[in-house]
């Protein structure tokens, strides 16, 4: 008998981070029958966040108890928890920031934020679910694929670089066994890995974990071709991003995007791969289109943002859905807001300004990256911390020019915003640039859908009325 586990989907709703694709979300889709994807980025920080919101339906506390290790679920409720929530006007605890050696702190936070959000997700049905992770933030990642595997994680997406190592990890956690990662360091002579033994926290009486499926995302056939040949394990699949996706874009090769930036599918296909096509693709049409191309199906990430289950605040949704109505939607490639060097789509809000200089302060880290300093050892910097400071450790004031705290920004868009001076840093709101699906979804831009509509919609079933 065939299960839903052994069938590729048609659809995978995109990874979207920080907490857009959370759990409802991606339970949602799974429940749908398609690939419901949560983010895996920053899941530490945002079940630290939950907590101290006071975890409201008890959805987290509810997940921490199938935790196979209840005296590490204890620690972390004890310290977080906060009954009833925090104050709305008083800042969130932070944690601390990980490096290359990683501290049991912090592993015990990536690996149950990790685990918190795939095992809500995957609970009361037996649909697939899939984490994404960004290849650029690397600290993480190997603490949060373990935990996201205790908890039975069917796929791994990842994007935003090359995953080389990605694949021989997952053989590794599946089989308890120590895993390292390369660790991206600039002006460094030598290589820098980072290390994982899983045995170490691998709750008791657990002795392997199934191997998730693992799909790169990816801009460009060549990529493909190397990831095929050099990969430190098997490719399950991959998603090919167009560069009118939301998020983070590979950059343009020439100035701007032009032919050279379209994926020779030809070459995707003499792959033998399975692929999904992704960034503009959320209609029948093109749906059908990706098939007749060769693809297993599309990924689409913008019209499962805007709806009921995702993470953004439904504030934010409701004004870009008003804008869009009211033709006043604006989305922007910005060449120079990440820090990770990558271009990034962006919706300016109404009442919000990018925050000047003075008030940057880099708490959180996600994006830093890695250098040598000057007495020889790895350090991080991320070039949206204060100028003085990124000058301070080595860096160019010219590659702060421009930058946005996209960490916290990113969570002041799903409600877990850090307090600074009594205030909630603002949003920052990134989306595809096509919005063409919501005429097929909403009559109104006071109507709502939900995810299961987006799904019926890309199916060719019924317009929502
Ligand atoms: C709000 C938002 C956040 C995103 N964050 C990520 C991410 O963290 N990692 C990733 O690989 N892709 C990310 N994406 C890209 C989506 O996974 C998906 O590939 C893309 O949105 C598809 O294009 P579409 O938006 O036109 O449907 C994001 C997209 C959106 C809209």
């Amino acid at each position: 008998m065939s299960t839903a586990n052994e069938q590729l989907p048609e659809i995978i709703q995109g990874g979207m981070g920080v907490g857009v694709s959370n759990w409802t979300l991606a339970k949602a889709v799974a429940q749908a029958g398609q690939l419901g994807v949560v983010s895996g980025t920053a899941l530490d920080t945002v079940l630290a966040r939950r907590l101290q919101n006071g975890d409201p339906d008890g959805s987290v506390r509810r997940a921490m108890a199938a935790y196979p290790d209840q005296d590490l679920a204890k620690a972390i409720l004890d310290k977080y928890f906060i009954e009833g929530g925090k104050p709305a006007d008083k800042p969130f605890k932070v944690l601390p920031m990980p490096s290359l050696q990683l501290t049991r702190t912090s592993v015990d936070m990536m690996m149950m934020g990790a685990f918190v959000e795939v095992w809500l997700a995957k609970e009361g049905h037996d649909g697939v679910i899939g984490m994404n992770l960004l290849e650029k933030i690397q600290l993480p990642t190997m603490p949060t694929l373990f935990g996201a595997m205790i908890a039975g994680v069917d796929y791994v997406l990842m994007g935003g670089g090359i995953p080389l190592m990605i694949p021989g990890i997952l053989d590794g956690l599946a089989g308890i066994k120590s895993v390292e990662l390369k660790v991206h360091v600039s002006g460094g002579e030598e290589s820098y890995f980072q290390q994982f033994d899983p045995d170490e926290y691998c709750p008791v009486g657990i002795t392997e974990l199934k191997r998730p499926k693992f799909i790169a995302v990816i801009s460009s056939d060549t990529l493909a071709r190397t990831l095929v040949k050099r990969a430190t394990g098997h490719v399950d699949g991959f998603v090919i991003e167009h560069h009118s996706a939301g998020g983070h874009n590979a950059p343009p090769r020439r100035g701007q995007y032009g032919p050279r930036d379209e994926v020779n599918l030809a070459k995707i296909r003499e792959l033998g791969r399975p692929f999904w096509l992704a960034g503009g693709c959320a209609s029948y049409d093109m749906l059908e289109a990706a098939k007749v191309d060769g693809a297993q199906g599309v990924q689409v990430g913008t019209a499962f943002a805007y709806c009921r289950e995702s993470g953004i605040l439904p504030e934010i949704k409701q004004e870009v859905i008003e804008k869009y109505f009211a033709h006043k939607l604006h989305v922007e490639t910005d060449f120079n807001a990440s820090p990770t060097g990558y271009p990034i789509k962006l919706i300016e809000l109404d009442g919000y300004e990018v925050p000047d200089e003075s008030t940057r302060r880099c708490d959180l880290g996600y994006l830093r990256s890695g250098f040598v300093s000057k007495n020889g050892e790895v350090s991080f910097r991320c070039p949206s911390s204060p100028v003085s400071k990124f000058v301070e450790r080595g860096g160019s004031s010219d590659m702060c020019a421009g930058k946005q705290c996209l960490c916290n920004g990113l969570l002041s868009t799903i409600g877990l915003g850090q307090v600074r001076d009594g205030e909630v840093i603002p949003p920052i709101v990134t989306s595809g640039s096509d919005f063409s699906f919501l005429r097929y979804l909403l009559d109104s831009p006071h109507d709502s859908y939900g995810a299961a509509d987006v799904v019926d919609m890309l199916q060719g079933r019924t317009k929502v009325s």
